[in-house]
Formats: C-alpha cells, structure tokens, sequence
C-alpha cells in the first residue's frame, strides 16, 4: 500500500508538522507500507503530490491542513486519508465555534468573547471576565499567537497582534489550574496525562516542543475527577463529530474539567502528547499508526 505522509503546509505550524511528518516516515513499518514523504511549501502542489497514493497520512497542523481544506480535496480525489472529516477538523479549527458547540452540549469550556475585527473589540467587555484573559488567533494551533494578559494596559496590543495571525480573535477567562489532555484513538480513551511547564508559566510553544520545555506525565488523579475528565473528553469528541483520533485539551480546577479545544490532527512529534500517552497504553509509535491507517480505512 503505497501511504503518502504529507506534511508541512502554509500554516503558521509548517515546522512542527515537519518534525510530526518525519517522525511518522521514521515510524511507519516498510514492510507493510511503501512509505512516500511528500512536503507541501505550496497550496497548488497538494493535488499532483497525492495522485497514485492508497492513503494520505496527514502530519499537517493548522489551517490548509487540519481544518478541512485537505480533507475536502482528498474526497474529491475520492483518495483516503487520516483522522477526521472535512466538517468535524473545520469545526474544531474554529475554536470559538467550538466552544459555542460543547457549551450547548453541557461541557464545560472557560468563558469566551470573540471579534472578527479590531473596529469590533472593546476592553470594556473583556472587564467582565476580569483579569487575566488568555489571548488567542481563534484559528491558531501549538500556542502561536497566544498571550496571557493581566491588565488593560496590555489587551489592545495583544489583541492586535493575535490579529496579525488569524481573521478572528478571541479573549478566554484564565483558569489557574492543571494542564491535562486526553487522547482518544477508535474507541479507546488514552491514559490521561498532566503537563507542567518547565519554564514560564503554561504551555507554550518553547515548552510544548524544546527538548525538556515541559514535564508530561500520567496523571494519578482521583477516579471520581478521572471519570469527569473521561466524560468530557468523550463528550467533545462526539460533539465534534471527531472521527479516528483526537486529543483533547483540558484546564483541571476543583475537580471541573475545563476543555480548551479539541485537535483533530494532533503533534505526533518526538515530545508530542498522543504518542506519549500511547505509549503508556502499551501501544508503540509504529503500532499507533498502523491503528490509525487501520481505522481511518474502513
Ligand atoms: N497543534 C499542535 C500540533 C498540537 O495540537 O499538537
Ligand atoms: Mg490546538
């Protein structure tokens, strides 16, 4: 079966897709797969690169990769590819539709506003939320273009920048409390795994991919908080009408469950947190693959 692992894109996330794509190209078994790096710098070559595959693996993160557009040429192709569908990996790109989604849904998600302007933004709104406020491109993926801001003073200037980056933007209440994400694969629920930042304060993107940059654990939590944790994971999961696998990113405090976002393509770098969490399944990197080709062709 020849698998072509597509990877890189026009995303602001091209670097870490290209550390996702390799990994999978150094982890794919050669005697099941005839295995075909393809690296996309630009839109147009999408179509003549995957021409002749059996299946797209896709290492792609962020928009022109995980939000739809690939998926929905790769239908047209009538050629199959990993993970979810054209409307459940745009869904979960929009963060702040979303969040209206797993609201409606009952699953908890911090307080949210959303512009898709500057002309639109008030700081006076955001005062209701109070301070700090999780600064975010709605669009965004790996934390770039995102700020925390503690005051006023700063909102506009990061609200701008987030704007440099992204059509919409949107301002979360901050939660102060426990990373945590949990990774589902067909119809398992991954061990649940608990991040601390090394250096600075949350997770970004020093922290999410430098060597060290984050300590990545399963999380001994009480069954009671875990089963929480487990239900909303599930429950965004199906929301979003995720398919294959996902990984769900949560926010702990008082035992409530917060959930950020869901990532319909999520790192599968050599820090990444699906494949850790795998591995303390008993699954290896190859073996995960192999599951998700498995499950994304039938
Ligand atoms: N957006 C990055 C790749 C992640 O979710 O892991
Ligand atoms: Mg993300």
């Amino acid at each position: 079966m020849k698998v072509g692992v597509i990877m890189g894109g026009v995303s602001s996330e091209y670097e870490v897709s290209l550390m996702t794509g390799r990994e999978m190209v150094k982890q794919l078994d050669p005697n099941k797969y005839e295995v075909i790096p393809i690296v996309i710098t630009q839109r147009e070559q999408l179509v003549d690169a995957v021409k002749g595959l059996d299946f797209a693996l896709l290492a792609l993160h962020g928009s022109y990769g995980e939000d739809g557009t690939v998926q929905g040429t790769l239908e047209t192709l009538g050629i199959p590819y990993s993970g979810s569908g054209v409307l459940s990996s745009s869904l979960c790109m929009d963060k702040d539709l979303s969040k209206k989604i797993l609201r409606s849904e009952g699953v908890q998600t911090p307080d949210w506003l959303c512009w898709s302007s500057m002309a639109e933004f008030t700081a006076e709104a955001v005062e209701l939320l109070g301070y700090p406020v999780m600064v975010k491109p709605v669009s965004g993926g790996s934390s770039i273009g995102v700020e925390k801001v503690n005051g006023s003073q700063e909102l506009r200037n990061a609200v701008q920048k987030a704007f440099a980056k992204d059509a919409s933007v949107m301002i979360e209440r901050y939660i102060k409390g426990q990373e945590i994400t949990c990774s589902i694969v067909e119809d398992e629920l991954l061990p649940i795994l608990g991040i601390e930042a090394v250096q600075g304060e949350w997770f970004d993107y020093s922290a999410k991919y430098e060597a060290g940059g984050a300590d990545e654990q399963v999380i001994a939590l009480p069954l009671e908080i875990q089963e929480q944790v487990r239900t909303a994971a599930w429950a965004s999961y199906k929301a979003l009408k995720c398919s294959v696998y996902a990984r769900i990113d949560m926010l702990l405090l008082d035992g409530i469950p917060y959930v950020l976002e869901v990532n319909t393509l999520p790192g599968m770098t050599k820090t990444s947190l699906l494949p850790k969490s795998a591995h303390a399944a008993g699954m290896t990197f190859s073996s995960l693959l192999d599951r998700i080709i498995a499950v994304s062709l039938v």
